[in-house]
């Protein structure tokens, strides 16, 4: 074989390189088109991206966990003393105090209105059920606050969902939700 039919005409062990070349290039372009799809939600996935919850069974004093996105979320119909320790609370006592509400301004306080379902729905309080410490799913109506408790490390949150006392740095973050009726919070 001389060195000119070498150049010009690939011998076999090229062609394995070529070929392999090839395929490279079309299990890219196979491996593109899931990314590309995943960026596009069907329907469905949307329709999981928010969740309709009937309250109309939750008294005052009742709760209920539901799960949104794979994680809990509480909905406390909390009652009117529950309100009031709440509102009674210094800001400047809060070890967070900013609001973690994402349906207001993000540099809202935590007062006890700004972590509620807003006026004339006070007594209702919606949250990420997930201690803003390490994420375990914090306890109802238990620790020195009358709120809830994380028994992981002992973070104690307040009436309001907000932390008072423990490792956790934030208050209980709220989501997006709104009330679609007196009965009705779309959540997400
Ligand atoms: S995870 Fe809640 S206190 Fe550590």
């Amino acid at each position: 074989m001389s060195a000119t039919k070498t150049e010009q005409e690939p011998n076999r062990r090229d062609f394995l390189y070529l070929a392999t070349g090839a395929m490279g290039a079309v299990g890219a372009a196979a491996v593109a088109w899931p990314f590309v799809d995943q960026m596009n939600p069907s329907a469905s996935t949307r329709a999981l991206a928010s969740i309709e919850v009937d309250v109309s069974a939750l008294e005052q004093g009742q709760a209920i966990t539901v799960q949104w996105r794979g994680k809990p979320v509480f909905i406390r119909n909390r009652t009117e003393q529950e309100v009031e320790d709440a509102r009674a609370v210094e800001l400047s006592d809060l070890k967070d105090p900013i609001a973690r509400n994402e349906n207001i301004d993000s540099t809202a306080d935590a007062s006890d209105l700004n972590r509620s379902a807003g006026e004339g729905k006070e007594n209702w309080i919606v949250m990420i059920g997930s201690c803003t410490h390490l994420g375990c799913v914090p306890v109802g109506l238990a620790g020195d606050f009358g709120g809830w408790f994380c028994p992981c490390h002992g973070s104690h949150y307040d009436t309001a969902g907000r932390i008072r006392r423990g490792p956790a740095p934030a208050n209980l973050f709220i989501p997006v939700f709104e009330f679609t009726s007196d009965t009705s919070i779309r959540i997400g």
